[in-house]
């Protein structure tokens, strides 16, 4: 069979937590498990919805090696209320011997932690805006930090979804790169990642399959036209998720525009390197900013990244001609592939 019979489309529950940064998760999860689960069942799969809070995990893998899933589909964030759960239990699947679709337990590890998502790309030579990682106060009073070419931009080393953006993550200065790296460690109790600010075009890449048959999605680009012209043009926490807030309006998603065929292959040249790099598998999405010279510089990597139907893999996927439930046929598929060496 050329794919999966029954699927376990297995995601988290444990939104009743502390950590702030989860905020975002709160229902946009289950709601995501389920747009999923309804599109499986809609290409005729036979599939459960299982939620699982974390510390009932024996319970959950006990279950799933009774049952008859052929794959689990992981859409699990974090266990326990914690984040950095979420490789533990891609890693746990592999010691019960469940296949499951995404990437592994290195992978998003890798990508959780941004200063070894910065050192494997660098390693890899694949173009990423240098960075300093800084981890204590002794590091942010660094006076090499003196030195830098400003702008830089400041960011949580252990986040995404743009929690803890805000146009003060753009700095100037050594000391306006202190003060926001201070407040940010103090707020969100973690490292965080200072990059030289990238001025220019931001592109999403959304990537699909494995080894000879990775394939890129087409491409799209934020439109920052809306944006009021004192905001700067990044896509902060209220341009993702607080629709009344100007900078919702100016970062609107639009498939890549006017772009020349070099600039295009060479987006998609330096995204593959950043997937290759991280390990990534199945489905994932890489984030590049494009300087005035024309070079795309990777910031963000996310593995086993939002698939909902109103998230970017969906938006790539209908340019590409792919219906919702098609498009998460294919990620299945893909996964079997993989997992099958077919
Ligand atoms: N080096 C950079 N130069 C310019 N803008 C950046 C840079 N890093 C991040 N940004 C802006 O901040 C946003 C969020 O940063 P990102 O690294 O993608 O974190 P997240 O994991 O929260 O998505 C990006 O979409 C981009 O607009
Ligand atoms: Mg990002």
């Amino acid at each position: 069979m050329d794919r999966p019979d029954r699927i376990a489309v297995l995601y988290n529950t444990d939104y009743d937590h502390e950590l702030t940064s989860d905020e975002v998760d709160v229902g946009a999860v289950e709601e995501s498990a389920r747009a999923i689960a309804s599109a499986l069942s809609e290409v005729g799969y036979r599939v459960d919805l299982i939620g699982m809070q974390g510390l009932d995990v024996f319970e959950v893998l006990g279950r799933l090696r009774e049952s008859k899933h052929d794959l689990v589909f992981n859409l699990c964030e974090s266990m326990a209320g914690k984040p950095e759960n979420e490789p533990t239990f891609a890693g746990m699947m592999d010691l019960f011997g469940v296949p499951y679709t995404g990437a592994d337990l290195l992978a998003l590890a890798s990508c959780l932690h941004k200063q070894r998502t910065k050192e494997l790309l660098t390693a890899a030579k694949v173009p990423t805006p240098p960075y300093r990682y800084l981890d204590s106060a002794a590091a942010v009073a660094d006076p090499e930090l003196d030195t830098l070419d400003y702008p830089w931009f400041v960011k949580l080393a252990r986040e995404d979804a743009s929690v803890g953006i805000t146009e003060e993550n753009l700095v100037a200065s050594a000391a306006a790169l202190r003060k926001r790296a201070t407040d940010l460690m103090a707020e969100f109790e973690q490292p965080v990642l200072a990059e030289r600010y990238i001025e220019g075009r931001e592109i999403n890449v959304t990537l699909l399959g494995n080894g000879a048959n990775l394939r890129v999605l087409p491409l799209h680009e934020i439109d920052f036209a809306g944006m009021p012209a004192d905001r700067p043009r990044i896509v902060s926490y209220a341009a993702k998720w607080d629709e009344t807030h100007v900078d919702y309006a100016g970062t609107k998603p639009v498939p890549l525009r006017d772009a020349a065929p070099a600039l295009v292959e060479a987006i998609e040249r330096v995204a593959r390197g950043a997937w290759t790099a991280l390990g990534l598998r199945d489905y994932g999405r890489v984030d590049l900013r494009v300087d005035r010279a024309g070079t795309p510089w990777v910031i963000d990597v996310n593995p086993n990244c939002d698939i909902s139907p109103d998230a970017g893999v969906a938006r790539s996927g209908a340019v590409a001609g792919y219906a919702y439930p098609q498009l998460i046929d294919l990620i299945t598929r893909l996964a079997w592939a993989r997992i099958k060496q077919l």
